[in-house]
């Protein structure tokens, strides 16, 4: 067999071979603004179509602008928590670990078994990168941290990522996933990917329909993340995609800052978990 077979897949996993595609075409582009070679030879492994995945626009540069958002955000925190953890959840086939190591951190990707199956076939895990298979649902999944670090406590000053999830959740379950940070890593900081309840609700991306999803989740401000799904956390930064936009096109900034604008905005929620 050439190529690694992804027909298998669930149709909600098939979604991180879109997200992983934009990411290595990005890389490809003729100014990328990030590179992630890692990327760009996993998609040449896999057994996929990506027929959609280049045609669909919005889905691609929504991932470009969420990668140039989230990657200052955890550069930043490995920045000031040298030898932290890192808990990457629905990982798929991302590459930010490689994109962003610093020699210390210690890194779990976390994603359902069988995409884990495919990613170890793929990329080995490490001393310092290891796998979770598990749902992110299950309240068993922290029991595998801390394996990999002599002694280590993880809780103190671990960041946990949840970028390209939410939006296939039920907000009950949204809920219970915050719940499950709270109980087994306390005072842990929580980036997480919010997608706007109008775009939920109306937007469509073609390549993700025909992946055979649909968006359940959505929430329309940082505040109202908080109150509903995350009581007991504080929320410490709330920083809209719009944001990205205004820092690569300064003339947009006035735009941006609209009030109407923010809220259809998709965002990355900065949260502390209660200690
Ligand atoms: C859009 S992909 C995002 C992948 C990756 N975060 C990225 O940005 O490339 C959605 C991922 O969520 C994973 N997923 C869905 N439900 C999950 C669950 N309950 N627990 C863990 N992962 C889940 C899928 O398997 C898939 O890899």
């Amino acid at each position: 067999m050439s190529a690694y077979e992804t027909a298998d897949l669930t149709s909600v996993s098939k979604t991180m071979l879109l997200t992983l595609h934009a990411r290595a075409e990005h890389t490809l582009s003729d100014r990328p603004r990030f590179t992630d070679p890692a990327a760009v030879e996993l998609v040449s492994r896999l057994d996929y179509d990506f027929t959609m995945a280049r045609q669909d626009r919005l889905m691609a540069d929504g991932v470009v602008l969420r990668t140039l958002t989230l990657d200052p955000l955890v550069a930043g925190y490995l920045a000031t928590h040298p030898g932290c953890t890192v808990v990457n959840m629905a990982c798929g086939l991302d590459t930010r670990f490689q994109r962003l190591d610093d020699g210390h951190v210690t890194w779990y990707d976390l994603d359902l078994p069988d995409v884990i199956e495919l990613r170890r076939r793929l990329l080995d895990d490490s001393e310092r990168h290891r796998t979770i298979a598990a749902s992110a649902l299950d309240p068993d999944w922290p029991d595998q941290l801390g394996e990999g670090k002599a002694g280590g406590n993880v809780s103190n000053d671990a960041l946990v990522i949840v970028e390209g999830l939410s939006m296939y959740l039920e907000q009950n379950e949204m809920r219970s996933l915050m719940e499950i940070i709270a109980a087994r890593l306390p005072g842990a900081t929580v980036l997480i990917e919010v997608m706007p309840r109008m775009f939920q609700k109306y937007g469509r991306e073609r390549s993700v329909e025909d992946a055979g999803v649909r968006y359940t989740y959505g929430c329309s401000s940082a505040a109202e993340f908080r109150r509903t799904v995350a009581p007991g956390y504080t929320l410490l930064h709330d920083v809209p995609f719009t944001r990205t936009v205004a820092r690569y096109h300064p003339l947009l900034a006035p735009l941006t800052r609209m009030p109407l604008v923010d809220r259809l905005a998709e965002r990355i929620v900065v949260l502390r978990a209660p200690a």
